[in-house]
């Protein structure tokens, strides 16, 4: 696991933004997995810039979100399918066949997760993952007690993570009770996770991914254990780690 600082939130976004394109560069085909939530709001706002400025084409990137609320349709402002076309898609060249998120207005959602999950291996599995991290450690939407085990599957959210995105809905009430959500073993897969903090809200559960105990009750303590994870964190979300254990390049 490596760490990197940047100062602030602005510089984190375009780091993160310069190895994602670099990276994308490299494959014949990628396969770049997403997340939603304020965090990597910045990332495609200069991944947009690059592809304005032409130093990135996405027409031969696929894409697969973490995940989707329940009972959400496409056009619902508060869905995720709906953030990522308003933050990504809608401004770069991806073609929408190689657009991939959970389905959270499925008739069976359990048929809907399996197809998930078979789709992400159709096509060779993910290159690179972006993560955000929950305050509870959750990550995707794979809440405490989670199984490091898990694939593609429904969660019953917690009532603190509900509360803390409740900040994009009309009121609490609205924040749907369920999701979809990429499994922590769908996570795991991804040949490299790139792992976005920022503020010192954050400084607390980054201090328990990296420094506590591989525990499901902390999901994100599961990066400790991955081959390839680079944590890209500002100034205040690494406030409370050493800097012998962080490093200011890629
Ligand atoms: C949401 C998303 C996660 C995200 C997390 C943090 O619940 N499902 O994928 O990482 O919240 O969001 P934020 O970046 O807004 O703090």
């Amino acid at each position: 696991m490596k760490i990197i600082q940047t100062k602030n939130y602005q510089s984190m976004s375009k780091l993160a933004s310069q190895y994602v394109i670099n990276t994308l560069k490299q494959i014949d085909k990628p396969v770049l997995g997403l997340a939603t939530g304020s965090t990597p709001e910045g990332l495609y706002q200069h991944l947009i810039k690059a592809y304005q400025t032409h130093q990135i084409s996405f027409a031969n990137v696929s894409t697969f979100n973490l995940d989707e609320y329940v009972g959400l349709d496409k056009e619902d402002k508060n869905s995720y399918h709906y953030y990522m076309h308003k933050f990504l898609f809608n401004h770069v060249d991806v073609p929408s066949r190689n657009i991939h998120l959970p389905n959270g207005i499925a008739n069976d959602l359990n048929v809907e997760c399996t197809s998930y999950e078979n789709r992400i291996q159709s096509v060779g599995g993910i290159h690179i993952q972006i993560l955000g991290i929950g305050k509870n450690g959750h990550i995707g939407f794979n809440e405490p007690g989670t199984s490091f085990e898990s694939r593609t599957h429904v969660v019953d959210l917690d009532e603190s993570t509900r509360r803390a995105n409740a900040r994009f809905f009309d009121s609490f009430d609205e924040v749907p009770n369920q999701a979809i959500t990429m499994g922590i073993q769908s996570i795991m897969q991804a040949k490299e996770i790139l792992l976005l903090v920022s503020g010192s809200e954050k400084a607390e559960a980054l201090e328990k991914l990296v420094n506590g105990k591989v525990n499901e009750d902390f999901p994100a303590s599961i990066l400790q254990t991955h081959q390839n994870v680079k944590i890209i964190a500002d100034k205040a979300a690494l406030e409370n780690i050493s800097y012998r254990y962080v490093s200011e390049t890629m």
